[in-house]
């Protein structure tokens, strides 16, 4: 589905990722693991193409797209729902789920019934302000804009961090429906380890801008933990 090989990126002088390597299967929910600051945003950034590349290659459905604009990246479908959720706090509920169709790689022109199913809360408060949702509540909005595009594969950056349980629960669920029913390949950058486990097939950690560990989730043993992840 998508294959990383070798990508090297700088900010600046400060060499971020390094010949970072990986692939996603396809269906996958694949759950990006590391500490603060290894590199995680960076790389869903690079993929995105809000970030440029030094080298290496990132090839989706067979082609380089390493040098796509990050609106020709939406248009063959790729979703991105960024770490702090970045919606359009002036905007209504409605007004942000429009600006996502507008990235619709499909034509479609109004808001798929099935994304009002997935986050029924958001149905009930269209003509509310983005800005006075919850923290919860805007992150389920973020999600569904992204899904508007009709993804092919789903970029969450810890789409669970500072969100109240019940949330993080439904926002579990609507990626289990997204990877089993609708075979969408999500990437899932996680730092909880219980959410990951439970809704990853797959996983990979990195630790200063390289692979250290990938597998099955199942694999995921608490030596891993212990030596990458736990602080
Ligand atoms: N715009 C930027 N300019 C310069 N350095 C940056 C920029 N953004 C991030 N960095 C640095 O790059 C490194 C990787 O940051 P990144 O945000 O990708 O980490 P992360 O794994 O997503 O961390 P977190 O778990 O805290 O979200 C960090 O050292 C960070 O300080
Ligand atoms: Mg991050």
């Amino acid at each position: 589905m998508i294959k990383i090989d070798k990508l090297n990126q700088f900010y600046g002088q400060s060499h971020t990722l390094w010949d970072l390597t990986l692939e996603l299967n396809t269906g996958n929910c694949t759950c990006l693991m590391g500490r603060n600051g290894v590199g995680k945003t960076t790389l869903a950034k690079a993929i995105m193409g809000l970030l440029p590349v030094k080298s290496g290659s990132i090839i989706y459905d067979g082609k380089d797209i390493s040098k796509l604009s990050s609106d020709k990246r939406a248009g063959i479908g790729i979703g991105y729902v960024p770490q702090g959720r970045e919606i359009f706090s002036q905007l209504s509920v409605k007004e942000n789920l429009d600006i996502g169709l507008l990235g619709n790689r499909n034509g479609l022109k109004s808001v798929p019934q099935k994304i009002y199913e997935l986050f029924p809360v958001l149905k009930e408060m269209l003509k509310r302000k983005g800005g006075d949702l919850s923290g919860g509540q805007q992150q389920q909005l973020a999600i569904a804009r992204a899904l508007c595009i009709e993804p092919k594969l789903l970029i969450l950056d810890e789409p669970s961090e500072g969100i109240q349980p019940n949330i993080v629960q439904q926002i579990g669920s609507v990626i289990d429906y997204l990877t089993k029913e609708e075979k969408i390949t999500v990437m899932l950058i996680e730092q909880k380890l219980p959410f990951a486990r439970k809704h990853g097939d797959d996983f990979y950690i990195i630790d200063r801008g390289s692979v250290v560990a990938n597998g099955e989730i199942s694999q995921l043993s608490d030596d891993i933990i212990k030596q990458y992840l736990s602080v």
